[in-house]
């Protein structure tokens, strides 16, 4: 690898959440990879070009464990981000065991229960954030504090199994499993929830229903080596890679549309459109600077470029969804485009396993608020707006008015 001086840093600054474009037009023009600094201060490859992110997302050359796991750099400090360790081998069969077990949650079946219900929540915060702004004397109501942010959990305890009495408290523990802070907060809220985890299994054993928990108390009752500690690394799983993501894309989904009044004209003229609105927020709005994270198995060469064994290999989803080569006009907003093959969701053994569930409350939300809310407009303007300080991007404030 080249030498520090040479590198850029992660995450790149940039003046708004909206502006990242320019930069990964440089560096795809520039080079196949380019030699970065992870926030953690390792050093790792970049990739941005679209063909190059499909192909490696699709490589069993490259494995999210590091070949020796004391080396592996780190993607980001952050507390949610130690990734898995151990050989490839042991990876390859985890990682089949996982999807195994969480297969059955997401069946067309389930996915249309939760459809239903995902309905009844989102009317229900727009019910209520409707009341707000009727009684707010500047009629702007928070749109990321009001359904972006509590939705998606919402649906992941419907997912999971967790009783509705139980939302807040499931809530605030996976508030407090993602907090930053080095006062071993985490580790407690993820030592509760696993107290709590066990619990609900015991009192669900005896009438096991359509949901993760009654599906791995079903695992359990065949498998022997299936513990509670894998129950709960499983359902925090789901929860990490399931919450922040559809948040931040409900975030600037809404972000996409307010800044481009004719592309909300059109979805509120005609919701018919909202399934190819979404994938243009997912194309466009796909997860953060960062990208993802992989492993070099054995030496390869990417464009020319010799990647050896063992370095970390940081596939950028966002810069590749906007390379011209795959994508005409890349940075216009258009659902009417033909290409439908993002990589918002991943490519390859390691697709979003969530997908159908993301895509229903995505098209549920957009359809809900332009039927109800069609004048809805920003209240501040979108350069102002904070930026969430998660790896998968997104805005912490969302205020709008109608
Ligand atoms: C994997 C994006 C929603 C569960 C992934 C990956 C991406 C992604 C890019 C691939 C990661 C990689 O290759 O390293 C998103 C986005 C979402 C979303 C943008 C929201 C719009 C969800 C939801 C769930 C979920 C709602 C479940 C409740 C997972 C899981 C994986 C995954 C378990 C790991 C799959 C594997 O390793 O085989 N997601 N996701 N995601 N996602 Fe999602």
């Amino acid at each position: 690898m080249s030498t520090a001086a040479e590198r850029l840093q992660l995450p790149f600054e940039r003046p708004n959440i909206l502006d990242i474009a320019p930069l990964y037009e440089v560096l795809r023009r520039a080079a196949p990879v380019t030699p970065v600094t992870t926030p953690a201060g390792d050093p790792a490859w970049l990739v941005t070009r679209y063909d190059e992110v499909r192909a490696l997302l699709g490589d069993k050359r490259l494995g999210r464990s590091h070949p020796e796991p004391e080396r592996a750099s780190r993607i980001t400090t952050a507390a949610v981000q130690d990734g898995p360790t151990g050989s490839y081998e042991t990876e390859e069969a985890d990682h089949a065991r996982m999807r195994r077990l969480l297969t059955p949650a997401f069946s067309a079946k389930r996915m249309r229960m939760l459809s239903d219900h995902v309905q009844e929540l989102v009317d229900g915060y727009l019910d209520r954030l409707i009341a707000e702004h009727d009684a707010a004397p500047d009629g702007v109501v928070d749109l990321h504090a009001g359904l972006a942010f509590p939705l998606p959990v919402a649906v992941i305890c419907r997912l999971l199994g967790v009783p509705e009495s139980d939302r807040e408290l499931f809530h605030s523990l996976s508030e407090r499993m993602a907090s930053p802070s080095a006062d071993g907060e985490a580790h407690r809220a993820r030592e509760e929830f696993s107290r709590y985890m066990a619990g609900l299994a015991e009192a669900k054993r005896g009438a096991l229903g359509e949901d993760v928990i009654s599906d791995l108390v079903r695992a359990q009752s065949t498998d022997e080596t299936f513990d509670y500690a894998e129950m709960v690394r499983l359902c925090v799983g789901l929860l990490f890679a399931g919450h922040e993501t559809t948040v931040n894309r409900i975030g600037l989904g809404v972000l996409f549309l307010m800044t481009r009044p004719e592309q909300w004209a059109a979805l509120t003229a005609d919701t018919g459109r909202v399934d190819a609105t979404v994938e243009e927020i997912m194309r466009l709005g796909a997860p953060g600077d960062l990208g993802l994270l992989r492993y070099a198995h054995t030496d390869l060469d990417v464009g020319g470029v010799e990647i050896r064994a063992g370095d970390a290999v940081i596939l950028s989803v966002n810069a590749a969804n906007r390379d011209e080569s795959a994508y005409a006009d890349a940075e216009t907003f258009d659902p009417d485009r033909a290409e439908r093959t993002h990589l918002g969701f991943g490519h390859g053994a390691h697709f979003c396993i969530g997908a159908s569930l993301a895509r229903t409350e995505l098209r549920i939300v957009f359809a809900t608020l332009a039927r109800r809310l069609p004048g809805m407009r920003l209240a501040e303007d979108a350069d102002e707006l904070p930026v969430r300080p998660t790896i998968t991007g997104g805005v912490s404030e969302l205020p709008v008015t109608w």
